[in-house]
């Protein structure tokens, strides 16, 4: 069974990245050993796909060469797949932050790439546990099912480990490795994280959230953080998740609204207000309390002193937790590192020494913020990938 080229992983990026190779013309087996195709698509944004990020820039990507997904990314743009979604009569809406979304069924985006690949003549085949892949006289041999099937160009599109259990794998990173690339330290990225010790208080607030400012190193989120029982989530941690390394503190701006010098001025205007009172007037109630509780200052604002009131002011926009870990691969939404974007081609994602070999999607070393940026990096990786095949 010969094609033109051979594409594991009908995810987001193989999806793309095989119909547009078909409608060029090539022959395409695209393989998946799950029993259907893009079952991250179908779950994502909460099953209406965040589909792209209309704020798309290479600034929103983390790898080790911030410049890789440059070329990629300004050859097929946001509205390009916009354009796409719209030739498809898919409803759609943009939430907030540039993010676009169904209105309604994220299967909507999953029928579009099927009905592009099926344009295209893609040979699609599920259930394709892979056995084994060799590289001989300029031919990708691929066994699969049982099959074997041989093209002169291979395409790894297996993504990454998030979400074992709808059979993601760290296959991508083996077949890497077997063709001699190398693989930067994958991690769990866009994940709740844990706290621990003195923190561990601040789990009785599970389900309360706030808009706050997250603060790691130079990085910060203006986005609602979430309390759970395990530790924090919500977008403005996940967003952080990605940048964080254990053992470094979070910085919380619970009041980023608030003008240096509020609480002074606050105690000046209104001393016979409490504190607790005051924080509920911009806080959720539970919040509130149990920062007031870990403040101190249990009384009037008048009673305070002013370096005490200073001080709850500094601490209120600058809170610390040290987390001591994530919810891990079960609850990352990407994986971040992968396949070394120094091995590969930035215009083409092919292995520059591997004629023929082919990363696209969350299996390269390119990981997007939240909002629709892992997506359109699956597209636009895809898409490159396949002008060259
Ligand atoms: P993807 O994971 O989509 O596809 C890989 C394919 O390879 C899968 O079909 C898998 O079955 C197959 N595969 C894996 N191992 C294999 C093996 N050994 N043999 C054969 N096949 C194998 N992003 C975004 O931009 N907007 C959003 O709204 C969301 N929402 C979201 C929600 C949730 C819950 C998650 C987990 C993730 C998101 N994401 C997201 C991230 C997004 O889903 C992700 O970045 C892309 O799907 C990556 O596309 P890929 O094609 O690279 O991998």
């Amino acid at each position: 069974m010969n094609y033109d080229a051979i594409i594991l992983g009908a995810g987001a990026a193989g999806l793309m990245c095989a119909s547009v190779a078909g409608q060029r013309g090539r022959r395409v087996a695209l393989l998946d050993h799950a029993d259907e195709p893009g079952k991250k698509i179908l779950i994502s944004g909460g099953g209406r796909c965040n589909f792209t990020n209309l704020g798309t820039v290479p600034e929103r990507f983390l790898s080790q060469n911030p410049h890789f997904a440059k070329s990629a990314l300004s050859r097929y743009t946001p509205h390009d797949f916009l354009a796409l979604v719209e030739r498809h009569g898919i409803a759609w809406h943009e939430k907030t932050l540039g993010q676009l979304f169904c209105d309604g069924s994220a299967r909507a985006i999953v029928a579009m790439l099927l009905d592009e690949c099926a344009r295209g003549g893609v040979d699609l085949r599920c259930d394709a546990a892979i056995a084994a892949v060799d590289h001989a006289d300029g031919l990708f041999r691929v066994n699969a099912g049982g099959r074997t099937m041989a093209a002169p160009a291979l395409v790894i599109a297996t993504g990454g480990p998030s979400i074992p259990k709808m059979g993601a794998t760290g296959f991508a990173y083996d077949l890497a490795r077997q063709f001699g690339l190398k693989v930067v330290q994958p991690r769990p990225a866009l994940v709740p994280l844990t706290l621990a010790g003195e923190d561990l208080l601040f789990r009785e607030l599970s389900g309360v959230s706030a808009p706050v400012i997250a603060r790691c190193g130079k990085t910060a989120f203006r986005e609602a953080a979430l309390f759970t029982h395990r530790g924090l989530s919500g977008p403005a941690i996940l967003q952080i998740s990605s940048y964080w390394q254990h053992g470094q503190a979070i910085d919380v701006d619970f009041l980023p609204d608030r003008a240096p010098g509020w609480l002074l001025a606050a105690k000046a205007s209104q001393p016979r207000a409490p504190m607790r009172r005051l924080l509920r007037e911009s806080l959720p109630e539970r919040l509130a309390d149990v920062l007031c509780d870990r403040l101190a200052i249990a009384g009037e604002l008048g009673t305070a002193t002013d370096r005490k009131l200073a001080e709850a002011e500094a601490r209120l926009a600058q809170w610390r937790f040290t987390p001591n870990g994530s919810e891990g691969y079960a609850k990352a939404e990407v994986t971040a590192g992968g396949i070394a974007t120094s091995d590969l081609s930035s215009k083409t994602m092919e292995a520059r020494r591997v004629p023929g070999l082919y990363a696209i999607g969350e299996a390269v070393d390119v990981t997007g913020w939240l909002g629709g940026y892992n997506f359109q990096w699956a597209w636009a990786s895809g898409w490159a990938a396949a002008q060259e095949l």
